[in-house]
């Protein structure tokens, strides 16, 4: 990095520090730094006519029954949805929303092999992606730990990285955010995709136990920390726009089912949640223990567009969330793994951001593996 660049930056840093009275090892942070997360990597940006499309895969399921015919048959068709789904849809970017694997069918000896599977198509269509992990991604002959570093090690364009130290809680690694640029030279980002741990599963080896099924709570402070960040060096959180992702729903979000209208919240409705649906549902006595992450998220990102999860195979809908007016989508059940019913079907969620501009709206729909397209939703202020 240029000396003057860096010591630009330093000081806008101290100002935003000195005048918040924030403490002093911020400046340090920004000086290591200068937010850029991917130094070595492309750069992501939105395309020349101003739009952005993100295609969101969820729940593959690979690695069902290895011992017998039908689950490497269900891998071999996930493979096929997702390399028809990339040649047609020609994504900017692309998500998997957890649970990539069935990790309690693995073996230790081989588990991240069906990493490698998955990141084929995406290594071949040469698409920059990143993933989220789920519940059946911790179990007791894999980790959300392994498979983000056989993912690392594998796919080129894998965005995904490990919180620092200390953040995400046990089994919980997965939490960190990355930049997208209007344009390849500019300093500042228009948007920030946020990526969350909301663990779950089981603690590897023989005497595997359950882990939490939520965002644990150090990574309420992390958020806040990187914001301040963000903020020091580029302006307001208001000048970006912001998409999160996270495999099992917030809490809250089991309260909104029974009100859904299937005009407004178009999609299939076909998963009754209940126990184990949303996060931090476990027992009674866990109920809520994802306030912590949920409060931090709403209160320091802003511009947050949506909060996408999967996990409730059944579910296609969007809702505005009530307690902080935010609007969550489900994703669609991509994999032939994983429990399903035969009139749901396998697909993916698309996004499509039509401008730069921060504050605006963008468009959703559900995509069939026949190309079938559904539940297409505007989210912006007029949405609920
Ligand atoms: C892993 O090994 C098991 C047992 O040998 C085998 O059945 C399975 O197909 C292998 N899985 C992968 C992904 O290589
Ligand atoms: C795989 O896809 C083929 C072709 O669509 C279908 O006929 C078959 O039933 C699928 N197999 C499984 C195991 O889902
Ligand atoms: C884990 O891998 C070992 C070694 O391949 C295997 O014996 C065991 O059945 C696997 N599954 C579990 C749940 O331990
Ligand atoms: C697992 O638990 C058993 C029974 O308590 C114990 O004998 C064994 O040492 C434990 N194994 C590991 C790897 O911790
Ligand atoms: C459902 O939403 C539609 C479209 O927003 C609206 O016209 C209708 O009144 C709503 N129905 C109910 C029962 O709220």
């Amino acid at each position: 990095m240029a000396n003057s660049i860096g010591r630009f930056t330093i000081i806008l840093a101290c100002w935003a520090a000195c005048v918040s009275g924030l403490p002093i090892f911020n400046h340090f942070a920004v000086k290591s730094s200068s937010l850029d997360p991917y130094p070595t990597k492309p750069r992501i940006t939105f395309r020349a006519d101003g739009t952005f499309k993100v295609t969101v895969f969820s729940d593959l399921h690979y690695g069902e029954n290895p011992w017998d015919a039908w689950g490497p048959q269900q891998d071999v068709n996930s493979t096929a949805l997702m390399k028809k789904v990339l040649a047609d849809e020609k994504p900017d970017y692309v998500v998997i929303n957890g649970d990539l694997v069935t990790g309690e069918n693995t073996f230790r000896e081989n588990s991240t092999r069906l990493i490698d599977e998955i990141m084929a198509p995406l290594n071949e269509a040469k698409v920059p992606f990143s993933t989220t992990q789920g519940n059946h991604d911790n179990q007791a002959n894999i980790s959300h730990f392994e498979e983000i570093q056989r993912e690392q090690s594998v796919a080129p364009l894998s965005y995904t990285r490990f919180a620092p130290p200390g953040i995400g809680g046990e089994g919980g690694p997965g939490n960190y955010w990355v930049p997208i640029y209007e344009k390849t030279d500019d300093k500042i980002p228009v948007l920030i995709l946020w990526f969350f741990d909301s663990r779950g599963g089981f603690s590897e080896g023989p005497n595997s136990t359950s882990i939490p099924d939520w965002v644990d709570s150090t990574v309420a402070s992390w958020i806040q920390s990187e914001t301040t960040q963000m903020n020091a060096v580029w302006g307001p959180s208001e000048n970006r726009g912001a998409l999160a992702f996270v495999h099992i729903p917030p809490h809250y979000i089991q309260a909104m089912q029974p009100g859904l209208n299937s005009t407004r919240d178009p999609g299939l409705n076909a998963d009754v949640m209940g126990q184990g649906s949303a996060q931090a549902t476990v027992d009674s006595t866990d109920q809520g223990k994802d306030q912590p992450f949920w409060d931090a998220l709403n209160a320091n990102v802003k511009n947050l567009h949506a909060v996408v999860s999967g996990h409730d195979h059944g579910n296609e809908w969007c809702i505005r969330e009530t307690t902080k007016q935010v609007i969550f989508c489900f994703d669609k059940h991509s994999g032939y793994g994983g429990y399903g019913s035969p009139g749901w079907g396998h697909g993916v969620r698309n996004i499509v951001f039509s401008s730069p501009d921060p504050t605006h709206g963008l468009e959703t729909w559900i995509r069939l593996e026949d190309g079938e397209t559904r539940a297409r939703v505007i989210l912006d202020e007029n949405y609920m």
